[in-house]
């Protein structure tokens, strides 16, 4: 839910690239053939006619029943058989970089943190995403035992040596 709404707002593709085959109808729009069009992902997933009057907020709860609300206008990743061959992959990879983090730190967003999302060909944070992380405590004892454990290798070697 949250890594939904994460591309929902924050889509890195912005839009995807297409060319009509053949004479067709969108809508009410002709399309003769071979025109080139983009499908814009990024507007779309601001709609308030698809999302709702908090179209703009961060609400993962709104990805609680998949995104079949969207009506099949949320493909943040492409659509059709051109579509994202890194998708499962790169999904997989988020959520073990979150529970990775999760599980040994906490964190928060540095006061220096400004909010500018621009495209460059992807969308990204202009000016980075500055965050602080603190080690959760028991990972600081793990550390702590892990210095013992070297303080105590030292010593030893360190006898070693003079007794040799
Ligand atoms: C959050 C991460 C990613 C996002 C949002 C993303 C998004 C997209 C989008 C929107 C397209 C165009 C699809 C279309 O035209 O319908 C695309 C295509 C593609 N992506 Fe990704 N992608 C991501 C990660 C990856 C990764 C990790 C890989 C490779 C390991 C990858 C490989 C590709 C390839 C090869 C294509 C071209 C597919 C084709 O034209 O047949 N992507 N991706």
């Amino acid at each position: 839910m949250i890594l939904n709404e994460s591309l929902r707002l924050y889509p890195p593709g912005v839009a995807i690239a297409r060319k009509a085959v053949k004479d067709c109808k969108i809508g009410s729009i002709c399309l003769p053939k071979d025109t080139q069009f983009l499908v814009p992902i990024l507007p779309m997933n601001y709609s308030e006619t698809i999302w709702g009057d908090d179209a703009e907020k961060f609400n993962p709860y709104r990805f609680s029943e998949g995104s079949e609300k969207a009506m099949g206008s949320f493909f943040p990743f492409g659509k059709g058989p051109r579509a994202c061959v890194g998708q499962k992959l790169a999904l997989l990879e988020s959520k073990i970089l979150v529970a990775m983090i999760l599980q040994n730190f906490s964190f928060h967003m540095s006061k220096n943190y400004i909010h500018s999302p621009v495209v460059f060909v992807t969308l990204y944070p202009q000016h980075g995403i500055p965050i602080i992380l603190h080690a959760l405590k028991r990972l600081l004892g793990v550390y702590h035992v892990k210095q013992e454990a070297n303080a105590l290798q030292a010593k030893e070697c360190s006898e070693r040596e003079i007794n040799y």
